[in-house]
């Protein structure tokens, strides 16, 4: 077929002349968009939600503002002085309950968007029970939800364990589980794969365990200030995360988070207790689910689903607000949740979406959001204030070293006097 004269005239035009719609919009017709997506899965699952947003509102440029680092342990403390400074992006990542409340709303940084929640008729398409409980302040609504990651998944690479004749039901007692490690360090492989470069992977190791030996009830009654840090309960999964050290990949602290699931997609460590943002990885990396890898809940959390929701808010003085409210409106819609939580591993937080779209991990989760008990996340700053997750990070990066139970809690107990502040 020959190309026509007028295309090929029209080609030139546009290789030379900045063209509005390809990406080179006035300077008012922007949004800067902050998180910390920057892994590979990551990144893919906020390119995801540009593509939809470019779709929906052409024209506006997107200026992605990610700070590398896990968990936020960079971002945030990049954020916070932006925001002290004056200086706010309009738009930025952020965990609902605690860290939104008190890190955010409480001091002035945010505005409300109750209102795109009114003409959006989200009211009804969102959880009603997690819009009220974790992101309204005197009856204003702060965030709108991306998506809703499930915390304690212990993952695992489903050919290494066959090899080395390990057979994974559809749940593992802590007993079942340190059997498996037993075998794996018989055959010189480090059975837990942990990348804490950022102290919070470790973190998130012991508040699995934690959720594990105490339970839904203690877990509450722990952020409540009903339960002390120090109960014989979260000594015993202190020392069960002890344990567990003795089965950690020697090279953890040199690596991130997605470099231990990368360890774990070669083969190099069989299990990997983390969030569901890991599934992006193994999406990423192209790896068959069941047959590559697979994933129960870690040890004595069936039936509980830690929250780890993303949420991005509305700066106060955004200085692009228009351009802000449009993203947070695509946020919400339907078609930025189904293309974007099937990259990213997290669920939609919309109630309505088409489950077709989405594959076994994800159907797995959702069901586990529909039955479960929903408890709060303390690593990602969901159900305690800012300086109780930096006192547990502490505490962890202390006990790696001294493995001391008692200076553990203790450290622990010290840093919720004066919390609970409320109750998320
Ligand atoms: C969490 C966040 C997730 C994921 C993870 C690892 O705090 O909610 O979306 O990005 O950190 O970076």
């Amino acid at each position: 077929m020959r190309t026509s004269p007028l295309l090929i005239a029209f080609a030139l035009v546009f290789a030379v002349v900045d063209v509005p719609f390809v990406g080179h919009a006035s300077d008012e017709n922007k949004v800067e968009v902050f998180s910390w997506w920057t892994s590979g899965g990551e990144a893919a699952a906020l390119d995801a939600l540009f593509s939809v947003f470019e779709r929906q509102d052409p024209g506006v440029q997107i200026v992605n503002a990610a700070v590398a680092g896990g968990g936020g342990s960079a971002a945030r403390s990049v954020l916070q002085t932006r925001l002290a400074g004056g200086t706010p992006p309009d738009t930025w990542q952020t965990h609902p309950g605690s860290e939104l409340r008190g890190q955010y709303v409480e001091p002035g940084f945010c505005e409300p968007i109750t209102d795109l929640y009114k003409s959006n008729g989200w009211d009804t398409a969102f959880p009603k029970e997690l819009v009220l409980s974790l992101m309204t302040e005197d009856r204003q609504i702060y965030a709108v939800l991306a998506g809703i990651h499930r915390g304690n998944v212990l993952w695992y690479n489903a050919r290494l364990l066959e090899k080395n004749g390990i057979k994974v039901g559809d749940r593992m007692t802590f007993d079942q589980f340190f059997a498996a490690c037993d075998k794996l360090k018989a055959a010189g492989i480090p059975a837990l794969g942990v990348g804490d470069s950022g102290v919070w992977a470790s973190a998130q190791l012991f508040e699995n365990t934690l959720l594990g030996v105490v339970g839904t009830k203690s877990w509450l009654d722990l952020f409540s200030g009903a339960m002390q840090w120090d109960d014989p309960k979260v000594k015993e999964a202190i020392k069960l995360f002890g344990k567990m050290q003795d089965y950690v990949n020697a090279d953890h602290a040199a690596l991130s988070w997605d470099q231990a699931i990368k360890a774990l997609i070669e083969g190099k460590v069989a299990f990997s207790s983390m969030g569901d943002w890991a599934d992006g990885e193994f999406l990423k990396a192209n790896l068959k689910e069941k047959v590559d890898f697979g994933w129960i809940c870690h040890p004595g959390t069936d039936g509980v689903f830690i929250i780890i929701a993303d949420g991005f808010t509305l700066a106060k003085n955004a200085p692009h607000k228009e351009a802000a409210l449009a993203w947070l409106k695509s946020i919400g819609s339907k078609e930025a949740q189904e293309a974007f939580n099937p990259i990213k591993g997290s669920i939609p937080a919309r109630t309505d979406v088409d489950r077709s779209k989405f594959d076994a991990y994800h159907q797995w989760s959702m069901d586990s959001f529909a039955k479960d008990k929903p408890v709060p996340s303390c690593v990602h700053g969901e159900a305690a204030p800012a300086a109780f997750q930096q006192a547990l990070n502490d505490a962890v990066t202390l006990f790696l070293v001294d493995r001391d139970v008692d200076r553990f809690a203790n450290a622990l107990v010290r840093a919720a006097r004066g919390f609970p502040a409320r109750n998320p």
